[in-house]
């Protein structure tokens, strides 16, 4: 778990969308990691979710009115936006962000926000073409302008049933971003303020996911990989300054903020996007699992069941790392390495086969420890004749500490 949130003040405002039955669940998170979580709900938000949902699970009052003597009394607007060290706004309509990108201050949530020098987050939530709007837009801009982070929306099926940009980031990736956006504040209020932004101005290709290999129209091969590793770092290094290229399978992830995302299905097309990107990239990091072999011949048709037994013909798929790492101007070359036995000399012996510049092992498939589709992760990295370890920890402050070392390693190297 992220130790960013831990024992802050978290002024959660909600309001009047769908997505707010999400916030719930968003509050549980934000506890879960240590914040002390205070709700502020607007009226819209009322019309779709309870405060006594949110007093149940924060275990404080929920905060609506602005004029009430007898919430004012126990604890004041002023006092609210005192007491917060982050406003995060979850689902934010597009309502809610003309109001704050104006100024306005009539209700407790904008006037909490206008009376608070914290800084801010919003979750967009809307209906596609509510987002698209250049009003909406224009509005982002401004709150953008003055520092405000903008978490999602994410793009996908809509409660409205419409299938587009507008959909609210779900509650881990809001946590996460939220804690990444604390974590960067620390950083650049640290007496060295170049720490965040450590790997300004370099390139980044990263593969994530799975892939996956078509047997038929409806049957294909694939594996357990999540993609989350690959996405903390891919949102990681984006907050470290970097400019980063996401290759992704088939995975159900938001796609961090600033960052170019290509998605794929197969090892093939991976590789061939993969080879296009990677032309003048400073860091290449494969933590795509690929699978390793695709069908010898694609049946166009639906295979029909037989009483008999079925054998497929499995060829290899290219090796995307070692392709990459064979390049004559190749970037820094980092692998991954999933190992259920012998860890270190496998990840040692993948280092040299690939010649790689650094491999990040872990061991998957323990009970305690299963890694796929989990939020943290822990680390072994080897390089030349080093070696670190990196302790469990949420999958995003694993990401930033293994690109510290690549940060490291790119710098001694030039
Ligand atoms: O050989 P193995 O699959 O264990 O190597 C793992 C590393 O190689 C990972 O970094 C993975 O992303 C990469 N890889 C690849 N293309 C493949 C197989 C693995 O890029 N076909």
């Amino acid at each position: 778990m992220s130790t960013a949130l831990q024992g802050k003040n978290i002024l959660l405002g909600i309001t009047g969308g769908i997505a707010s039955y999400k916030s719930a669940i968003l509050a549980r998170r934000l506890i879960d990691a240590g914040a002390d979580v205070r709700v502020v709900m607007t009226q819209g938000a009322q019309a779709f979710i309870t405060p006594l949902t949110f007093q149940a699970l924060t275990g404080n009052p929920v905060h609506t009115d602005l004029l009430d003597p007898a919430a004012e009394a126990a604890m004041g607007h002023i006092e609210l936006a005192r007491w917060a060290d982050y406003v995060l706004i979850a689902p934010a309509t597009a309502n809610v962000m003309a109001r704050l990108a104006n100024g306005l201050a009539d209700d407790l949530l904008t006037t909490c926000c206008l009376a608070t020098d914290a800084p801010l987050a919003i979750a967009p939530a809307m209906n596609r073409l509510m987002w698209s709007n250049a009003a909406t837009q224009a509005n982002l801009a401004t709150l953008e302008a003055r520092g405000t982070t903008i978490i999602g929306p994410g793009a996908g099926e809509q409660a409205c049933g419409e299938v587009g940009a507008g959909r609210m980031s779900e509650p881990e990736t809001i946590r996460d971003a939220l804690a990444a956006a604390i974590a960067s504040t620390a950083n650049t209020s640290a007496p060295n303020h170049n720490s965040s932004k450590e790997l300004q101005g370099k390139s980044f290709v990263i593969t994530a996911g799975p892939t996956e290999e078509a047997i038929d129209p409806v049957r294909f091969i694939s594996n357990r990989s999540s993609g989350k590793m690959g996405f903390a770092l891919a949102a990681a290094a984006q907050q470290m300054g970097a400019d980063v290229t996401l290759i992704a399978g088939p995975v159900a992830l938001d796609t961090p903020a600033h960052v170019k995302r290509i998605d794929v299905k197969t090892a093939d097309e991976m590789l061939e996007n993969a080879l296009k990107a990677v032309n003048n990239t400073d860091v290449f990091i494969a933590v795509a699992a690929v699978a390793d072999y695709k069908v010898a011949k694609f049946s166009r048709e639906k295979i029909k069941k037989t009483d008999d037994e079925l054998t497929l013909e499995l060829v290899r798929n290219p090796d995307i790392l070692k392709t990459v790492a064979a390049l004559e101007h190749r970037p820094f070359c980092v692998g991954f390495a999933a190992e259920t036995e012998n860890l270190e000399k496998n990840a040692q012996s993948k280092l040299k086969k690939k010649k790689l510049d650094m491999i990040a092992a872990n061991q998957v498939g323990q009970q305690n420890n299963p890694v796929f589709g989990s939020d943290t992760n822990s680390l072994s990295v080897y390089w030349g004749n080093n070696k670190h370890q990196i302790a469990p920890a949420a999958k995003f402050d694993v990401a930033q500490q293994l690109l510290k070392l690549i940060a490291n390693q790119i710098t001694l190297n030039k």
